[in-house]
């Protein structure tokens, strides 16, 4: 495909969107849309608009959206919202019309789906990783409004993401000088920014920036593939509700320490310094006891996660890892011990 346009104006992105003259536009979003100004901007374009799916979507609102687009002969899609709403986006675009233009407006500094072949769904509770180049998006608008109010906790959760895939795509056995140069770049963004950010102290200039490094993070895994922390952390979303990011780096802290002595963590150290995963997760009060541990159901609990964790997409990780390892690093996190 050709290169990816960025947009930094909403005047620019909807000059771009004029020039498809669209017939209708498929917008998929999410419930903060209406609140934002790009949601003005938008309004005089005739539209569909497609709010019909959940945190992990599932398959049913993928079907849901490409019936949708279908019947409302629509000839653009542009989806506003963080990774469940680009997610939608991206499948309802592979499953209709793998050749209309797709424009991505994110509204976190995290999964940096829209610089990625890849989105996740979830059928019969099972995840689905999707991956097609026809999904990554022909144009992006970054806008830091939505920023402002994103709730604490996802702010920190969306960042954590961005982190590690970053830091994941660095040790990634697939990792190339390309992709180690766009995680570089990212994880030296977050890590200036994040004290600040935590705490609700940046403002539109500097969460502009970490928008944009989750781009660039986004960027490196597109090349890279991410690794067993994005492995680990799924089970660990569907069954304790916590997010993405925020599980993503808890198995990060963990497999951190199972990674010393490796080139690539001596490597990463020296960009990150003391910004590790368990510090921003301390940093973020995110570390936390997911089960109690004299509960009956634990040790059920810790097999059942152990043996989610599909050995195949181990295989970019740069240790072995064997099975008690993981065993360990789930322990840790459900008592709240987040190693590293
Ligand atoms: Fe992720």
């Amino acid at each position: 495909m050709s290169e990816q346009k960025i947009f930094f104006s909403k005047d620019n992105l909807i000059r771009y969107v004029k020039t498809f003259s669209p017939a209708q536009i498929f917008i998929v979003h999410g419930r903060t849309f209406s609140r934002l100004s790009v949601a003005e901007a938008l309004s005089d374009f005739r539209a569909v608009h497609f709010t019909d799916f959940k945190p992990n979507p599932l398959f049913e609102s993928v079907e849901a959206g490409v019936k949708a687009f279908r019947e409302n002969a629509c000839d653009l899609i542009i989806a506003v919202g963080g990774g469940s709403a680009l997610d939608v986006a991206k499948c309802v675009k592979l499953y209709a019309d793998r050749d209309i233009p797709l424009i991505a407006i994110p509204t976190t500094a995290g999964t940096g789906s829209e610089a990625t072949r890849f989105a996740v769904v979830y059928k019969d509770g099972e995840k689905q990783s999707i991956t097609d180049a026809c999904m990554i998006p022909n144009a992006i608008l970054f806008d830091a409004e939505p920023l402002k109010i994103l709730p604490a906790y996802q702010r920190k959760a969306t960042l954590l993401d961005a982190f590690s895939h970053a830091a994941e795509s660095y040790w990634s056995i697939k990792a190339t000088e390309a992709s180690r140069a766009f995680a570089v770049e990212a994880l030296r963004i977050i890590v200036s920014l994040q004290a600040d950010y935590f705490s609700g102290r940046t403002g539109d200039a500097e969460n502009l920036s970490l928008m944009y490094a989750a781009y660039l993070a986004g960027k490196a895994i597109n090349i890279s593939e991410t690794t067993a922390g994005h492995a680990m952390s799924y089970k660990l979303t569907s069954l304790f509700g916590i997010s993405h990011g925020h599980a993503a780096a808890l198995c990060n802290a963990g497999l951190w320490r199972f990674m010393q002595g490796s080139a690539a963590v001596k490597e990463l150290s020296a960009i990150i310094g003391e910004k590790t995963f368990r510090r921003l997760l301390t940093d973020g009060e995110l570390i936390y006891p997911l089960k109690d541990a004299t509960a009956a159901d634990f040790d059920s609990t810790l097999e059942l996660l152990t043996h989610s964790v599909n050995p195949v997409r181990l295989k970019n990780f740069p240790v072995p890892l064997p099975e008690d390892v993981i065993r360990e690093i789930y322990r840790g996190i459900l008592r709240g011990e987040a190693i590293e």
